[in-house]
């Protein structure tokens, strides 16, 4: 069973009187959550936000699931978020996401069978003067080659343990 910790609950509770509508306050609820759940807001988390909070798990679910930046299933420690939409498309984009789900051994959206990468076809991430690009967690990672990605991905696993 999913419940925030004291500091993750503190926050809430904060933002929840930040705003001049509680609702305002589910977005930065729902990454917290994300946060200390490994990646991904499960129906645990809602739950407990819905109490937490005292908004409908209806009205939680319909933010968490509007919203691309929530995941709805467990993700690897690197998130390797590639955009294949027009100019990255346009600049090998789509084959990019290809050569990096044949790589890791998974198919769109899949973890690997290490917990360690989960790649994920999204739509413009905004950095598309430097097409083709991939998010991993946090960070940019732009004008890529396959090559070139496959090596950040490689230094970033072994940073974490992999
Ligand atoms: S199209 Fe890829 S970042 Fe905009």
């Amino acid at each position: 069973m999913f419940q925030l910790s004291k500091e993750g609950q503190d926050f809430v509770k904060g933002e929840l009187t930040r705003y001049e509508h509680k609702y305002s306050a589910i977005i930065p609820s729902l990454y917290r959550c994300q946060e200390e759940n490994k990646g991904w807001v499960s129906p645990e988390c809602i739950r407990h936000l819905s109490q937490l909070m005292a908004i409908p798990e209806a009205h939680i679910w319909e933010v968490a699931k509007f919203y691309t930046m929530f995941n709805h299933q467990p993700v690897g420690k690197l998130h390797v978020q590639v955009c294949t939409n027009i100019s990255c498309a346009m600049n090998g984009g789509r084959e990019l996401a290809d050569h990096l789900c044949k790589t890791y051994g998974v198919e769109n959206g899949e973890m690997s069978k290490d917990g360690m990468v989960t790649v994920t076809r999204v739509e413009c991430l905004g950095s598309c003067g430097t097409a083709p690009m991939m998010q991993i967690n946090d960070g940019y990672h732009e004008d890529l080659t396959p090559e070139k990605a496959v090596q950040i991905i490689n230094e970033l696993r072994a940073k974490h343990g992999n």
